[in-house]
């Protein structure tokens, strides 16, 4: 299959942040026959030119029929558990949507030779030495690391063509979504509210589009393989907070720093993390943003949406 090939692309977990922007990426350019899917029962935001097929990928036989009457050439994966809190909680679960989802994917796949594009996450590592290379050894602290680290690991030792880009702190805007760190920040500090920020979690924000971006081409350049796609600058949680709100003219001084143990969330964060991009850029031509560049136009896409 070369990418003139890929016709018919699945987006799955295409009711989340990246969804919806691998959704509106891939039918900007009439290119592709783009089938929807996620657990919910209605998609959050109808685009004509998708059919939305439910499904939870949790359930081997509704991946199965899925698949067989989609017969996609390329299934995108951005379906997750993504709180990483509930997945170290809730550690059943999360396996079955993380791992166990991916392999239901990877089953109904290997029979039509369907490539798999998938997304991991830098919580594969430990954060005691980040920035990370995609050869650095994974070592992840939580439940949540380790739910991802064994779906990359489901795809390695698979006979599926794969490509899995590992992503960090994912910001953007998209109809109906949860809000994410970003969304979140700028309705807090628009209503005036004290927060407070760890300083000590350094690594990349990563805007949603540019991702999204970088797994199309992916795709159509039939790249395989671990690739780390995030943004460009290395900052802490704390700093970008503060270019968050110096970007949309908000008051910096409601933003206090705290300490990651502060917090005592039930899962361990890897606190020197960050992903090294270089593989990504050369290979795929990808331009990633800078903090300051992804919060322009996170700004105007709000603008836009009237938020
Ligand atoms: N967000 C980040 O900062 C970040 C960082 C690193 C890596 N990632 C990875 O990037 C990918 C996309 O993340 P995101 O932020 O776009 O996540 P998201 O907004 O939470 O979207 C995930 C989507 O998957 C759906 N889903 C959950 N369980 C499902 C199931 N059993 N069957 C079908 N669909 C299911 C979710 O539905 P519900 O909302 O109803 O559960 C949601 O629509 C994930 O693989 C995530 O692990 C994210």
């Amino acid at each position: 299959m070369n990418a003139v090939d890929v016709e018919r692309v699945l987006v799955v977990g295409s009711n989340g942040l990246l969804g919806q922007k691998v959704a509106e990426q891939l039918l900007r350019g009439f290119n592709y026959h783009v089938t929807l899917t996620s657990v919910e029962s209605a998609p959050v935001r109808e685009m004509p030119a998708a059919p939305y097929l439910q499904a939870d990928i949790t359930n081997r036989k509704a991946v199965k029929d899925l698949i067989a009457s989609v017969n996609p050439d390329v299934i995108i994966n951005c379906a997750a558990m993504t709180n990483v809190d509930a997945c170290e909680t809730e550690r059943e679960i999360a396996w079955k949507i993380n791992v166990g989802g991916v392999e239901h994917l990877i089953e109904a796949a290997r029979k039509r030779s369907t490539a798999i594009i998938h997304v991991s996450s830098d919580y594969v590592f430990d954060g005691k030495s980040g920035p990370y290379t995609e050869e650095d050894r994974p070592e992840p602290l939580s439940y949540y690391g380790k739910s991802k680290l064994a779906s990359e690991n489901a795809l390695r030792t698979s006979d599926v063509p794969f490509f899995v880009a590992r992503t960090m702190v994912l910001y953007g805007y998209a109809e109906g979504v949860k809000a994410n760190f970003a969304l979140w920040l700028v309705n807090s500090l628009r209503e005036g509210q004290t927060v407070r920020i760890v300083d000590d979690q350094i690594g990349n924000p990563t805007l949603v589009d540019d991702l999204a971006f970088g797994l199309i081409r992916a795709m159509e350049m039939k790249r395989r393989g671990i690739y780390n796609i995030a943004g460009k600058d290395i900052v802490s949680r704390f700093d970008f907070a503060v270019s968050l709100a110096r970007a949309f003219g908000l008051d910096a001084s409601l933003i206090q720093p705290i300490k990651t143990a502060q917090l005592n969330q039930p899962a361990a964060r890897p606190l020197k993390s960050g992903l090294i991009t270089l593989k990504a850029e050369v290979d795929l031509g990808l331009k990633l943003s800078g903090v300051e560049q992804g919060l322009a136009l996170l700004k105007s896409q709000l603008v836009r949406a009237g938020k």
